[in-house]
């Protein structure tokens, strides 16, 4: 595909997401342009060398979509990503994308009036996107690829997969889904939806720092988790190195999985057990050994009645912890999720939508996991029920493509 923009080649979902319209005739015109966002309520900025959506603070809301391409948009993947580039600058502004008059919108609209609320827009590239035939096969990076299926998961292929991935995160429900609706509706004819999932962690209020949120087990998730200020840790475990390709180096994988969470068997459960399940304590966040969120776990303590260990061997911290994976982190972002409930059953449809990222999703994520589905004792609470991969190319400097490097 030509990088240019002029000519017979512009598409009309090229037309819809280019900036600046200019001799074409495309308008653009700001959100606040039509009415101003509450003072406050900044953007996060677009530009940067890592994509946004990863190391800045996760807002409350997020829709997160997985889509395939159609052999259009397989043939024109650079326009695509090109378009959804353009696209995701303007919707972190708390912008809307028009369409000139007399055709549809470009721009769904549901965003209009409302502030950027920290959205931020991350697209990764599934395996698909190299998949035999596009002519890219041979870019595949080698850790980019489907994950095994491990023991005890129940996946679920509809809800699984995808060539490409849009993570949107914001404050605010309805700036999350326009983010993914808009991308979508940019990409029409190149992509299909295959699957969206939304969810949530509490929303911040007021300044100063947050304490690590609550998942719906009601315990801190987070707490031992990669800063954002770690940068030795973020190098080793996060960004692609020089073992990456060119164009995926200072990026990263994405792992997203989705958990069910068999509540009504976890809220039946009496506090000692879920304790011992976690390893830590349920109000403070602190491990069954220490006293304050922070305290390191002393896995060697045992109780001095019992002499079994404080932290049980199957608690999920024990069994996730790097000290037992061979030195392996990596850098959570999950959101929680709740779907409705089970016809029949009534249970809830609820649980962790799992992000995290890291360097190798095979050395680290796959590594791990296979671990914890032999012997933590969450399983007995929980059950992986979809599953997906994607590579995350790096942040971009003005007039850069999300990906453009695979075209270089
Ligand atoms: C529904 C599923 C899960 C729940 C409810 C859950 C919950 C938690 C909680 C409460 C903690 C302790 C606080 C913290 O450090 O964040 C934790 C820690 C952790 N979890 Fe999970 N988790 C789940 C799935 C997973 C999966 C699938 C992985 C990776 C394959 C994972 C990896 C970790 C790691 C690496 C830690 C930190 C261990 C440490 O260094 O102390 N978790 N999780």
């Amino acid at each position: 595909m030509s990088g240019t923009e002029a000519g017979p080649r512009l598409t009309r979902r090229r037309l819809l997401a280019m900036g600046g319209g200019g001799a074409l005739g495309i308008a653009f015109a700001g959100r606040e342009a039509l009415s101003a966002p509450p003072a406050g309520e900044a953007a996060v900025p677009f530009h940067g060398r890592r994509q946004a959506g990863i190391l800045t603070p996760a807002p409350g809301r997020l829709a997160f979509a997985a889509f395939d391409l159609t052999a259009e948009g397989s043939a024109n993947l650079e326009a695509l990503l090109r378009d959804w580039t353009a696209a995701a600058e303007r919707l972190m502004a708390g912008k809307v994308v028009q369409a000139p008059a007399g055709t549809a919108p470009a721009d769904p609209g549901e965003a209009v009036g409302l502030a950027p609320a920290h959205l931020t827009v991350t697209i990764g590239l599934g395996p698909g996107a190299f998949a035999r035939g596009t002519g890219r096969a041979g870019l595949r990076p080698t850790p980019l690829q489907p994950l095994p299926v491990f023991q005890g998961d129940r996946i679920d292929a509809a809800r699984s997969g995808g060539d490409l991935c849009v993570q949107a995160c914001a404050d605010d429900a309805q700036v999350a889904f326009h983010a993914i609706h808009a991308l979508a509706h940019v990409g029409r004819g190149g992509v299909n939806l295959r699957w969206l999932q939304t969810g949530f962690t509490r929303s911040h209020s007021g300044k100063g720092p947050h304490p690590t949120p609550r998942n719906l087990q009601g315990f801190r998730d987070g707490t031992a988790n990669i800063a954002a200020t770690e940068a030795s840790a973020l190098r080793r475990h996060v960004w692609v190195g020089n073992e990456g390709p060119r164009w995926l180096r200072g990026g990263t994988y994405l792992v997203a999985r989705r958990i069910r969470i068999h509540m009504e068997r976890w809220d039946a459960t009496p506090l000692a057990l879920q304790e011992g399940v976690i390893g830590r304590k349920k109000d403070t966040g602190a491990p069954l050994t220490g006293v304050r969120e922070r305290d390191l776990p002393d896995f060697a303590a045992k109780n001095p009645e019992s002499f079994l260990p404080v932290i049980p061997m199957s608690a999920h911290v024990r069994q996730s912890h790097p000290s037992n994976n061979r030195g392996v982190r990596i850098l959570r972002r999950g959101y929680s999720f709740a779907d409705g409930a089970d016809p029949g059953t009534g249970d809830l449809d609820a649980g962790l939508f799992f992000i995290a990222f890291m360097r190798d999703p095979g050395r680290q994520f796959a590594a791990l996991q296979a671990r914890l589905a032999a012997s933590d004792a969450l399983n007995d609470f929980i059950q992986h029920r979809a599953s997906a991969v994607f590579a995350v190319p790096p942040g971009i400097s003005p007039g850069g493509v999300l990906g453009g490097g695979l075209f270089a």
